[in-house]
C-alpha cells in the first residue's frame, strides 16, 4: 500500500524493453523471481511498510538504482530526498571504510574525533553566531526536540501559559507523537485522541490549496482561537511543504520572523527535507532571508546513514544540564563519519550549483507537460531539484490520487524511479533527484514521464 492505502501489482506483466545510458528493463515487472522476497515481506511486516513501486534494491549509484536481475532506474527519489550527493557516494563509503578499519561502532555520549568535527562544520553553516548543535538519529527525533525546546524556552521566560506551539495545516514533522500533534494532517492524528489544544495549525500560504497568502490570516486564525502572541513559545514550519512543494511567499515568511521576534517567539524550520543543497541553497529557509532560532536536520544531512540534527540559538540550547538532553546513538560514529563526508563533498561545490542550473530545465520540462495534460497536472511547484506535479480530477482542483499513482506506476515500467505520490490525498508526484543529476539525465526524466503522462492520461 502507498502512504494513502493504495497497492502496486504484484502480478508480473510484460513490459516494453529500455536500454538507454540511464535505464535499463529487461525482465518483467515487477521481476518474478522478486515477487517471493515481497510477499515475505508483506507476510513479516505491517502493511504500513508496503508502500513503495515494486523492487527489490540490491545496490545505488549515483543516480541510477539497480536489482540484481539486471534492470536498472534512473531515480528520481533520493531514497526520499536522502541522497542529496548521489547514492552511494564514493567519498561516504570511504570515510565509512576507515571508521570501519579502526574499528569504532559506538559510543554512546562518549566523545570521538569526527562528532566534534561534525558539530563545528554544521556550526559553520548556522545562520548566526554561536549556534549550538545537538546531535541525534532520526528527523523525527530532531522536530521533536525543537517542540521541546520552544516549549521549555516559553515556560521558563513567560510561566506555564506560555504553551501553544503554532505549526501549519497539511505540515509533516514526522510519525512520532509530538511530531505528529504538530503536524497538520488530521487524519495522521486521529490516533491520538483527544487533541492537545497547545499544538494549532493555521493555514500555510500556499496560493492553491489556501489562496489567501496574507501574513495577516495567520494573526486573524490566532486572534480567533483567542491565542495572543504572549501565550505562544515557538513557531514551526517546514521551509517548504513536502506535500507540495509549496513555498512560502517571501513577504509572508519575513512578517512571520519579524512577528516571532518582536514576541519572543522561538522561529523554528523544519530542513529535514529541505536542507543541504535541495533548492539550490544550503537550507531552503535562506531562499526567504530569514534567520530562524532552531533548525531541525534529517535525511540529506548525511545523505545516507540515519543521523538528524537541532542547530540552535545558544541559550535555547542550553535549557538543560549535563546528561539531560542525550540519546542512546547521538552521534554514532558511522552516520557521524557519512555526515562529515557528505557536507565535505557539498563544500567542494557542484552540487548547490548544479541544483540552481537545472531550476530551469526541471521547472520548464514540467510546466510542459501541464501544458500537455492541462485538465490534469493541476499545478506545478518546482526550486532547484524538488518538485511536485498535482494530479486532479479533470478541470478540478480535486485530488486525483489513483490516476497519480498509474502514472508512478506507468514511470516505474519505463525505468524511472519514483517514491509513491505524495500530497493531501496523494495526489502529487513529486520528483526529487540527486543534486549532480546531469542536464541529459534530468531532460531523460523529464520526457518519461510525459510518456507515462501520455499513457496514463486521457
Ligand atoms: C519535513 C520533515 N520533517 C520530519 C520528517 C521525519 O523524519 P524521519 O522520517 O527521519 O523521522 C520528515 C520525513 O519525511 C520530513 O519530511
Amino acid at each position: 500500500m502507498t502512504a494513502h492505502g493504495r497497492k502496486y501489482s504484484l502480478t508480473p506483466r510484460d513490459v516494453p524493453r529500455v536500454d538507454t545510458a540511464h535505464r535499463r528493463i529487461v525482465t518483467r515487472l515487477p521481476v518474478p523471481e522478486s515477487v517471493p522476497l515481497l510477499e515475505n515481506l508483506e507476510r513479516f511486516e505491517p502493511s504500513s511498510m508496503q508502500g513503495q513501486p515494486p523492487v527489490i534494491i540490491d545496490r545505488t549509484e549515483g543516480c541510477h538504482v539497480h536489482d540484481k536481475w539486471g534492470n536498472m532506474w534512473l531515480d528520481w527519489s533520493s531514497g526520499v530526498l536522502i541522497s542529496n550527493v548521489g547514492n552511494s557516494n564514493p567519498h561516504i563509503i570511504t570515510a565509512l571504510r576507515e571508521m570501519l578499519d579502526k574499528p569504532l561502532l559506538s559510543t554512546y555520549v562518549f566523545a570521538h574525533e569526527k562528532r566534534a568535527e561534525l558539530v563545528g562544520l554544521l556550526n559553520g553553516l548556522a545562520p548566526a553566531a554561536g549556534y549550538k548543535v545537538f546531535l541525534l538519529t532520526t528527523g523525527s527525533e530532531a522536530t521533536e526536540n525543537c517542540i521541546k525546546l520552544a516549549k521549555t524556552y516559553g515556560m521558563e521566560k513567560r510561566g506555564p501559559e506560555c504553551r501553544y506551539f503554532i505549526t501549519f495545516q497539511n505540515a509533516f514533522h514526522g510519525r512520532t507523537m509530538g511530531a505528529q500533534l504538530a503536524g497538520g494532517n488530521p487524519a495522521q492524528k486521529k490516533w491520538l485522541g483527544r487533541p492537545d489544544d497547545s499544538f494549532f495549525q493555521v493555514p500555510f500560504p500556499d496560493g492553491y490549496k489556501n489562496p489567501d497568502m496574507r501574513f495577516e490570516l495567520f494573526l486573524e486564525t490566532l486572534a480567533s482561537r483567542g491565542i495572543p502572541a504572549q501565550k505562544v513559545c515557538g513557531v514551526m514550519s517546514e521551509s517548504f511543504q513536502g506535500t507540495g512543494p509549496d513555498f512560502f511567499p517571501v513577504e509572508y515568511a519575513k512578517s512571520l520572523a519579524d512577528w516571532c521576534a518582536e514576541n519572543d517567539v522561538l522561529l523554528i524550520m523544519d530542513e529535514v527535507q529541505a536542507g543541504f543543497g535541495r533548492t539550490g541553497a544550503w537550507f531552503a529557509f535562506e531562499n526567504y532571508g530569514i534567520v530562524p532560532d532552531l533548525i531541525a536536520c534529517g535525511k540529506g544531512v548525511s545523505s545516507s546513514l540515519p543521523l538528524a540534527a537541532v542547530i540552535g540559538r545558544p541559550d535555547v540550547m542550553e535549557l538543560y544540564p549535563p546528561g539531560s538532553m542525550t540519546s542512546t546513538h547521538s552521534g554514532s560514529p558511522l552516520p557521524v563519519a557519512a555526515a562529515v563526508a557528505s557536507i565535505r563533498e557539498l563544500q567542494r561545490g557542484g552540487y548547490l550549483e548544479n541544483a540552481r542550473a537545472m531550476d530551469p530545465v526541471l521547472r520548464e520540462g514540467l510546466l510542459s507537460l501541464q501544458g500537455r495534460h492541462p485538465l490534469r497536472a493541476g499545478r506545478v511547484q518546482s526550486k532547484g531539484l524538488v518538485a511536485g506535479i498535482q494530479i486532479v480530477l479533470p478541470g478540478t482542483r480535486t485530488p486525483d490520487a489513483r490516476a497519480a499513482l498509474a502514472v508512478n506506476e506507468a514511470c516505474f515500467r519505463r525505468g524511472l524511479l519514483m517514491f509513491a505520490p505524495v500530497g493531501v490525498a496523494g495526489e502529487c508526484i513529486k520528483i526529487a533527484p540527486a543534486l549532480d543529476i546531469s542536464r541529459e539525465a534530468l531532460e531523460e526524466g523529464i520526457s518519461t514521464l510525459g510518456d507515462a503522462m501520455d499513457e496514463v492520461l486521457p
